[in-house]
């Protein structure tokens, strides 16, 4: 059965191609600069043609984009800048009749500081109910509740006119909400069944592993925090069990839908713990992101592989494979930089190159491995999350001048980390034109003069393109993707051959030498093989 007949089944998203749209950077309709909704109605055809199973939307919710729209405003209402609700539902149905599903970003560990309740909430006094929906704490002195970072950088803690500090594990602009109030449990069960009467398909939760806190006192200190990663549930600020029961709760009322709405949580935690978010009973699948943090490497690669789907049997759900989003640096650029021997990649910081200090990025080895990767990707069992501009093989832009950078993590470190803006960069539709056919306008962050060479313009017509590239393996791939079990072809130790049902093989080349090809017929290869040897850096189907 391919994925396509499985669109209408409850089971669609274990073996989707998911396409993450950033909105605000994909296609502007009106030239303002900004990406809205009409932009990417009219890009359905192209998603079509791409060949994916379903979209997910970044936030297109009101909000002042202190963090690029995960400060949302108001959580069932659409930014004015990027359209309205009869937007969304003329979106819903374009992908629909397209055969594409839609999976939205809800954002529930903070709101904006200009959400409503918020508003309430400093206009309220110390004390009083209001603040009880955020986390507000008195200081010590003119000093915060705990000396705790901020993701982006300075403390954690914001204070109030009234002297009092609030708690935010992003921006200021982004106060935590108190997840032990009744209210803003209620709250967001209504927002998803808002979106879902809506006919959206799916959700993306946002930092899903943060929701629950242990602020008991005297808070312990930042030096003697554990590293998420090792700390297994006792973490005061993430990971914590508690937050299960929210999505216990969340699950009851995404199945009261047919199909039921799918979600995936986005969690920074140990393979181990990633599978108490993806359980049935919880949001049914989670993001792992153990590839992407990965060198190229064939053992690091042969691990993560084994590692998750053996995860993924043991609890029933499917695993996720990732190379880019919008929070890290693209993948064809990170894979043209020198072997970074300072752990950049590590804890999910892969976006923190340090301004100015940019290595040297060999862009023709970066865009190889970057082929080879996903072929080898889509050959897994599995849901694939591709991200905007991956199909084109864009690079990160590292050049965008300081005066048109937005992330909070760029100011907020006060320069010292450039943030996520160079993938988030709008894309190129055209070689040429104000925004290479983003929209009549310009673009509120800078494109290179580079980006008309990657534009879906240039790439259209020629056979060996990335975009052909992708859309000759997602075709393939619907024909031969079935069930979840993967075979090893032992052999060469820099050499990942594994087999699927069907007699689908795939081979991926991580060494320096070409290899001999098995017996098969080739029926797609990321770049050009030598006769019948797959060279270096190079992924083959066979059959
Ligand atoms: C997630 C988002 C990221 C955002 C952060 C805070 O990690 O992917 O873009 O800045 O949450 O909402």
């Amino acid at each position: 059965m391919t994925s396509k007949q499985l669109t209408n089944d409850a089971d669609w998203w274990r073996q989707a191609v998911v396409y993450q749209i950033y909105p605000r950077s994909f296609a502007d309709s009106d030239g303002d600069g900004l990406g809205d909704l009409q932009g990417i109605v009219s890009r359905v055809p192209y998603l079509e043609a791409l060949g994916i199973d379903a979209v997910w939307l970044s936030p297109f919710y009101p909000s002042a984009l202190a963090d690029g729209g995960y400060d949302v405003d108001d959580y069932r209402a659409v930014d004015p800048r990027l359209g309205t609700l009869a937007d969304i539902d003329q979106l819903v149905d374009a992908l629909h009749a397209a055969n594409i599903k839609l999976i939205v970003d809800i954002v529930p560990n903070h709101t904006s500081d200009r959400h409503a309740w918020f508003t309430e909430a400093l206009a309220a006094p110390k004390g009083s109910p209001a603040r009880e929906r955020y986390i507000f704490r008195e200081g010590d002195g003119d000093q915060p509740p705990s000396d705790w970072d901020s993701v982006f950088g300075g403390s954690a803690w914001a204070q109030t006119a009234d002297g009092q500090w609030y708690l935010h594990m992003f921006a200021a602009e982004q106060p935590d909400l108190n997840w032990e109030h009744p209210e803003v449990r209620a709250d967001f069960l209504q927002t998803l069944r808002f979106w879902s009467d809506r006919g959206v398909d799916g959700f993306r939760v946002d930092v899903a592993h943060a929701l629950m806190k242990d602020l008991s006192e005297p808070m312990p200190s930042q030096a003697t925090l554990p590293r998420v990663s090792e700390s297994y549930g006792l973490h005061p600020l993430w990971d914590r069990d508690g937050v299960h029961e929210i999505y216990r709760e969340w699950r009851q009322v995404l199945n009261e839908y047919d199909p039921p709405r799918s979600a995936v949580a986005e969690a920074f935690v140990p393979a181990s713990r990633r599978a108490r978010y993806a359980s049935a009973d919880g949001l049914g699948q989670a993001f792992n992101f153990d590839l992407l943090q990965a060198d190229w490497e064939y053992d690091k690669f042969r691990q993560v592989i084994e590692e998750n789907l053996a995860l993924a049997d043991q609890n029933g759900s499917s695993s996720t494979w990732v190379f880019s989003n919008h929070d890290v640096v693209r993948h064809a650029t990170r894979y043209g930089l020198p072997k970074d021997p300072s752990g950049l990649w590590q804890d999910g910081k892969a976006w923190l190159l340090s301004n100015g200090t940019e290595p040297t990025v060999d862009v023709e080895l970066g865009l190889r491995r970057a082929r080879a990767a996903v072929l080898l990707m889509l050959a897994l069992p599995g849901s694939a999350y591709l991200y905007q501009g991956e199909e084109l093989g864009l690079q990160e832009v590292g050049e965008l001048p300081a005066a048109n950078l937005q992330d909070p993590a760029y100011f907020r470190s006060k320069g010292a980390e450039k943030g996520r803006d160079g993938c988030r960069v709008p894309i190129p539709w055209t070689v040429g034109g104000l925004s290479f056919g983003f929209g009549s306008g310009g673009s509120h962050l800078l494109q290179p003069k580079w980006f008309g060479g990657y534009s879906v313009e240039a790439q259209e017509g020629d056979v060996s393109s990335t975009l052909s590239l992708y859309r000759k393996a997602l075709a393939v791939r619907r024909g031969l993707q079935t069930g979840n079990s993967l075979t090893w072809v032992d052999g060469t130790d820099w050499v990942l051959h594994f087999t699927r049902p069907g007699g689908w093989q795939s081979i991926t080349n991580f060494g320096v030498a070409p290899v001999e090809l098995p017996d098969a017929a080739v029926v797609l290869s990321s770049g050009p093989l030598e006769g019948d040897k797959l060279p270096s850096d190079t992924t083959a189907w066979l059959i």
